[in-house]
């Protein structure tokens, strides 16, 4: 056998030997769970293909310990086991052979398949349906014991059956389960922890662990732990045949159990639902850290018994870790459009669930100083899906005292303008509303999807058209013409073309999208649209005093003045003239109240209207019953003419169909009709 292995065996049981010593010993882990599993599943790989590797020193020798001097110990009536990985999918398939293997030929597998619950161990012993001792795991044997602690977790049951008409209790019943926090309580814990100035908790499971084993139970009565019961240690009185059983029976006697458990006759059923676990991961109301498969039949599970100290009928399939640490070598300030500093982590570059992360959000400065995050430090970094990465926090224990702390800056790294922190703001701010960042940011946010949505006219753009001073503001993309682009490298005609088309595009976009994208603090797409129905224009919105923004329901007070102050802004009404002037003035003439005004009639549309976009426009003929077309026949009821129009007015009076304008085309709506200015007024065929 090659040196090597026996080398990185060797490496790895140190490393995990030390961090075992770090989390059981001094309480202070300097690497996450993840990363753990990671190399022990390396080396239970390498101990599987070369026994010989195996050790006594090996941590897979043992399960760990948490036992604490602080409790009497307690003799679990069975090993308080753990239970083997899985880490993809040919892990399962080999675990589900292997097992075949050991069975009679022909054995069909069913499984169940339950959240692995990211919390610590819990053996609740029941005598005649009363609690009688409640132990933590412990080193697999004995355990601590808790009881005073777990009684009072409030869906413990003290007394089973709950209900009285339920199923009879066992004369003795020992269950398992795990002790946890739901993610708003844990959330609720560090506000208030915050509220008090106390530190902030940085990881859930090890503050329930910390809660469960406090020496005064009050303490921990005063924090809202959860449980989830999941198996049977041991059981008399009475039989209980397949895990599925267990579950059902433990929720009839009145025990939590967790949510989603459910029964799969094959392996490929289970491998079909791990994508929607991933999934629903993230929307559970408990940390969850992959699924367990137990085989359902306990006959069988008890034949297939043990490899090592893992019984060979449940596997647990870890998601890819979400946590990970790493070094904190930098923070960067960075300002956004409304002058908020937020502090950007650099890192050194770590792997979590499939992609390489370099920059973590701190959120900002004031969470630094709660979580007491400093420069050099090891940190938790968090990557949960689509959100940023984020720093959880420090990991204090892996400090050397070279680390330092970190600071707002002083002055904005864009404009040099002293940063400010409002007071009552959590934010640093740079008050320059000039700064060059802050310009950038409004317009890329401006032009980005989900605001103005300026096809083809990303950040890049946004830069190269600030730098070269084509654009100084919103307003002037809209001045924009081809020939601003020409000779600006990476600019040929398709993309100015392109470019254009876009702008021209935007130009139409409905007021509460013209709302939102101003970027005003707090106006986001729903405040907008609020907005937009209230007032219907930027002139009565740029009109309107707090009290009438304060009397929409959904705007509160503090929101209300923001909003004012922001149109009273002299250097805004000065943006929104330059909207006015290139002709972005949007109407919301949705506000008049559909209805039926228009049904019976067909209308096509030619040329562009002064107010209403051509969608808009279509939009509000159809909700008032009407219908739109695209050509011009003796069938049309009216053609509904703007500036420029096309062929189809031509061909409208050929076949004497009215043209009306966009004004009386309201008028119709609101069921008063403007006779005077009617140009069919002398065609008496007309229906209007
Ligand atoms: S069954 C003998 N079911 O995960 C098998 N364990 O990595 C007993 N865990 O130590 C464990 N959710 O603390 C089982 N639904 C679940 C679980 C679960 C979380 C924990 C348990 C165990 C660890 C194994």
């Amino acid at each position: 056998m090659s040196s090597d292995l026996t080398t990185r065996a060797s490496e790895l049981r140190d490393e995990l030997n030390y961090h075992i010593y770090r989390y059981n010993v001094l309480g202070s882990p300097v690497i996450t769970d993840g990363e753990y599993d990671k190399m022990y599943h390396e080396l239970k790989a390498l101990e599987a293909e070369h026994p010989e590797l195996i050790t006594p020193d090996s941590p897979t020798q043992r399960a760990g310990s948490d036992l604490s001097e602080d409790f009497p110990k307690v003799k679990h009536p069975a090993p308080i086991l753990s239970l083997a990985n899985a880490f993809s999918e040919d892990d399962l398939k080999a675990w589900e052979e292997r097992n075949l293997k050991l069975l009679p030929a022909g054995t069909q597998l069913g499984y169940t398949l339950e959240p692995k619950l990211d919390g610590l161990t819990i053996v609740i012993t029941y005598e005649n349906g009363y609690l009688v001792q409640a132990a933590t795991r412990g080193n697999g044997e004995l355990g601590d014991d808790v009881t005073a602690n777990v009684r009072t977790i409030r869906n413990v049951p003290l007394k089973i059956p709950v209900d009285k008409n339920g199923p009879k209790a066992p004369e003795r019943l020992v269950v398992r389960g795990e002790v946890m926090f739901h993610k708003k309580d844990f959330a609720a814990l560090n506000k208030k922890q915050e509220a008090e100035g106390l530190p902030l908790y940085v990881n859930a499971r090890n503050t329930a662990s910390g809660t469960l084993k406090q020496k005064d139970s009050r303490i921990t009565a005063s924090r809202p732990l959860i449980a989830y019961l999941y198996s049977v240690v041991a059981i008399s009185g009475t039989k209980w045949d397949t895990q599925w059983d267990i579950l059902n029976n433990l929720r009839d006697l009145g025990f939590s159990t967790a949510p989603h458990a459910e029964f799969y006759p094959t392996l490929s059923d289970i491998i079909q639902q791990l994508p929607t676990w991933e999934s629903r991961r993230r929307t559970l109301d408990f940390e969850i850290d992959g699924v367990v498969l137990k085989i359902n039949d306990l006959k069988i599970q008890a034949e297939l018994g043990y490899s090592g100290k893992d019984p060979r009928g449940a596997i647990a399939y870890k998601f890819p870790a979400e946590e990970m640490t790493t070094k904190l070598l930098g923070v960067t300030a960075n300002i956004g459009r409304t002058g908020r500093v937020t502090p950007t982590a650099q890192l050194e570059p770590v792997f979590i669930g499939g992609v390489t992360v370099v920059n973590a959000s701190l959120h900002n400065y004031d969470q630094i100083a709660k979580l007491d995050i400093r420069l050099g430090d090891t940190v938790i970094i968090k990557r949960s899906g689509e959100v940023i990465p984020y720093v959880i926090g420090p990991v204090i224990g892996a400090r050397d005292g070279s680390e330092t702390a970190i600071l707002p800056p002083t002055n904005c790294p864009s404009c040099n303008t002293p940063i400010v922190q409002p007071e009552g703001f959590v934010d640093f701010i740079c008050p320059n509303p000039l700064c060059p960042e802050r310009v950038f940011r409004s317009i890329e946010f401006f032009v980005s999807r989900g605001a103005m949505d300026i096809e083809s006219m990303g950040p890049q753009t946004v830069k190269i058209l600030i730098d070269r001073k084509l654009i100084q503001d919103e307003a002037d993309i809209f001045t924009l013409k081809p020939e601003s682009f020409e000779g600006i490298e990476g600019f040929g005609e398709k993309k100015i073309d392109n470019l254009m088309k876009s702008i021209e595009a935007a130009k139409t976009r409905p007021l509460a999208q013209l709302v939102c994208s101003l970027g005003i603090d707090g106006v986001g797409s729903v405040v907008a649209g609020l907005l937009a129905d209230k007032f219907g224009s930027i002139d009565a919105i740029q009109s309107a005093t707090v009290e009438a923004i304060d009397d929409i329901e959904g705007i509160g007070p503090i929101l209300a003045q923001g909003i004012a102050e922001w149109f009273a802004d002299e250097r805004h009404r000065n943006l929104l003239d330059k909207f006015r002037a290139v002709g972005i003035n949007p109407q919301n003439k949705a506000k008049v109240a559909a209805g039926d005004g228009l049904t019976g009639s067909t209308f096509v549309l030619t040329g562009t209207l002064p107010t209403l976009s051509r969608e808009q426009a279509e939009a509000l003929i159809e909700s008032h019953g009407g219908k739109v077309s695209g050509s011009v026949s003796k069938k049309t009821s009216y053609v509904l003419m703007g500036d420029t129009p096309g062929s189809k007015a031509d061909k409208a009076r050929t076949l004497g169909v009215p043209i009306i304008s966009e004004e009386q085309l309201l008028e119709m709506i609101s069921g008063n009709p403007t006779q005077s200015n009617n140009p069919t007024d002398d065609n008496p065929q007309n229906p209007a």
